[in-house]
């Protein structure tokens, strides 16, 4: 698997994007302050230096000779400083310490307070670079050397209490107040992306609030605008279905009545039957209309139920089919939230099909396919009959669209069942497909969300 370093929210490629321009921002300043810290720890440690030091000679030059061999063996020196008494200055193999340096050494020697006939004659400061050691000599009044050699201490330059830990606050509170501004910024666009799921599901979803900042207020109008010219165009639409539907039906039951009157029985059967199937066509379409404008409400329902019952009423309607022919395999119960009417008529449609092109219907209930999101329940409708070429497989959907092999039988229908499926389906947030079975057979496959 591979590692995804680069987030795929708006929200998380922000905060990591500002996070890390904070981050070298951070390096900046840290670095800023280690190089000024480097310069007054420089200065404040050669002044302590130069104070211990002092602090030494002062003993060193107030002890009779006679006495300072012994004082300076007794003296209780720290673990890395060393004393030496000689006549001669030290410098042999040493160097120079630069003059900054050596210049703030003698300023702070002088600040300490000693009668000018004690004070140094002479001193030397110098650097020991095998034994990185300072080594300062300063000459007794008597005309001995006296040298006194330290480690300085490792410059600890980020040390200072609190300071890391000041730093690590501020940059997690600094992260944190980013993580929620930018969670804050792109949460309009998470509202939209819901409304515009929502709007696909039904289109008369409730419109999105228009407050907030002047751009999502205008993102969230411009979307109301356009799910109301949705909302308009399908209502004309389904109104001029149910329009025509309705205004057809006068006249065919006029004809029909009027076609009693035709002496030839033969043309009247014929007569009456075109009729009859015209009657179903506009029952089907006034059925279409109603199903797009979605009026029905959606509702806790049992699905297995629902198709077990599509099936008994399907083996009701066709009593003279083998049993066998119709199945149901899944699980005994399972609630979803759906409209049942609409559904069962979907589903039913699908059923139909298979029975009367395919001689069977075997349905089956499966759960969504792992890691599907968002997570949709498939029922599959399978038959035996001859499929459809891959050709038509999209056309079918189409509004009235029969294929040349459904169009010479005398039980035809309108070509309204699959895009009716198909409409209802979309309107529940899922969808119906179809694929010829290898083993024959065409296999209608219902999404539903969980
Ligand atoms: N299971 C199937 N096997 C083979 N062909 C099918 C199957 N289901 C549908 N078809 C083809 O798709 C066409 C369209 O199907 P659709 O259900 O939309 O209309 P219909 O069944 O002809 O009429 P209606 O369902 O409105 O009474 C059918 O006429 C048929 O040719
Ligand atoms: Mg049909």
């Amino acid at each position: 698997m591979r590692l995804r370093l680069w987030p795929r929210s708006l929200a998380w490629r922000t905060t990591l994007i500002v996070l890390a321009g904070l981050a070298v921002v951070q390096l900046a300043g840290l670095t800023i302050h280690a190089l000024d810290r480097r310069d007054l720890i420089r200065i404040a440690e050669a002044q302590e230096a130069a104070t211990r030091v002092m602090g030494l000679y002062r003993v060193v030059v107030l002890t009779p000779p006679e006495d300072l061999v012994a004082r300076v063996r007794a003296m209780n020196l720290p673990p890395d400083m060393t004393v030496v008494l000689s006549d001669e200055p030290p410098g042999l193999g040493l160097v120079r310490v630069p003059v900054e340096i050596q210049r703030i050494l003698r300023l702070s020697m002088l600040l300490v307070p000693l009668p000018q006939p004690l004070r140094p004659r002479e001193s030397r400061i110098l650097w020991d670079e095998q034994e990185l050691r300072v080594v300062i000599g300063m000459r007794l009044p008597d005309g001995r050397w006296l040298s006194v050699s330290e480690h300085p201490p490792p410059p600890r330059l980020l040390h200072a209490p609190g300071f890391l830990a000041a730093f690590a606050l501020m940059t997690a509170v600094a992260a944190m107040l980013l993580v929620w501004a930018a969670r804050r910024l792109t949460a309009p666009v998470r509202v939209l992306a819901a409304a515009a799921e929502r709007l696909g599901r039904d289109v008369n979803a409730a419109p999105l609030p228009e407050t907030g900042p002047s751009e999502v207020v205008a993102a969230a109008a411009a979307f109301n605008t356009m799910a109301a010219r949705i909302r308009r165009f399908v209502a004309d639409r389904t109104f001029l279905i149910s329009a025509i539907g309705h205004d057809l039906r006068t006249p065919i039951t006029r004809l029909k009545l009027r076609a009693e009157f035709i002496d030839d029985d033969e043309l009247r059967t014929k007569f009456l039957g075109d009729l009859q199937q015209l009657e179903t066509m506009v029952a089907s379409t006034l059925q279409f209309g109603k199903d797009i404008s979605g009026s029905e409400q959606p509702t806790a329902m049992d699905l297995p139920a629902l198709l077990r019952t599509v099936l008994d009423e399907a083996a009701d309607a066709a009593p003279d089919q083998p049993a066998e022919r119709l199945s149901y395999d899944g699980p005994e119960h399972l609630t979803i939230q759906a409209r049942p009417m609409a559904l069962k008529r979907a589903i039913a449609n699908l059923v139909g099909n298979a029975l009367l092109y395919g001689g069977a219907a075997r349905v089956r209930l499966l759960p969504p396919p792992s890691g599907e999101r968002p997570p949709l329940l498939r029922i599959e409708v399978a038959d035996d009959g001859p499929g459809i070429p891959p050709d038509d497989m999209q056309r079918v959907f189409e509004p009235f669209h029969r294929l040349e092999s459904s169009r010479n039988r005398e039980t035809g229908g309108t070509g309204l069942g699959l895009p009716i499926a198909r409409n209802i389906l979309r309107a529940h947030g899922g969808d119906v497909t179809l694929a010829n079975r290898p083993e024959g057979g065409l296999v209608a496959t219902a999404s539903l969300p969980v």
